[in-house]
């Protein structure tokens, strides 16, 4: 892994393959153990989960449902204070036992939003998993149920995050440096 351009910015390897590969195997195992016997919902959050997800699934023994919502709240490599929703929930979250699929989560304006709108919609239980938190940027409070690695407050990209639209194919993360 060596450093990297993407758009007008460089980025230095931060976490490699085999890693994130242990970080998903702790946080499966943990999911596997708690949730035995139950059939739990996966809520996908789109774009940036799809690698997580494949790769956490993979991993998941137990029988599940699966299901992906598409939302974006980043502009550039800044959280905007909204979230778009550009595909929609789907109804079939009623009574379920739902664990959200998260990339990562920054200020939790997107995760709040989708709590409250599991909620709404009447779900049973809702956990949470991210492979990546910024303690240092979070501004709410809700509880975060499987942490892969909690990281500082710099901006990344790789398997699935994007820097504009780019990067999201590489298979380690990478972390924005200065030059
Ligand atoms: P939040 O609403 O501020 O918690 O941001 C959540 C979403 O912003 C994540 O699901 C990512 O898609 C995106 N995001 C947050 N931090 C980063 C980053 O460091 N790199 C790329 N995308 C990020
Ligand atoms: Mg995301």
């Amino acid at each position: 892994m060596t450093k990297i351009k993407v758009h007008d910015k460089y980025f230095e390897p931060f976490i490699d393959s085999k890693e994130i590969d242990n970080m998903l195997q702790h946080m499966a195992g943990k999911i596997n153990l708690d949730f035995k016997g139950r059939v739990p919902l996966f809520l996908v959050i789109l774009n940036g989960s799809f690698m997580v997800a494949a790769d956490l699934l993979k991993k998941i023994k137990l029988e599940c449902e699966v299901s992906f919502v598409k939302l974006a709240s980043y502009v550039g490599t800044q959280s905007a204070e909204t979230v778009r929703e550009l595909i929609g929930f789907d109804e079939n979250v009623k009574g379920k036992s739902i664990i959200i699929i998260e990339d990562i989560i920054d200020t939790g304006l997107t995760m709040e939003r989708v709590l409250e709108q599991l909620k709404d919609m009447g779900a049973e239980e809702v956990k949470i998993s991210t492979l990546f938190f910024k303690p240092a940027a979070f501004k709410k409070s809700f509880c975060i149920d499987y942490i892969g690695k909690k990281i500082p407050n710099s901006f990344i990209v790789g398997y699935g995050l994007d820097y504009d639209r780019r990067a999201r194919n590489l298979p380690e993360i990478y972390k924005i440096t200065d030059e």
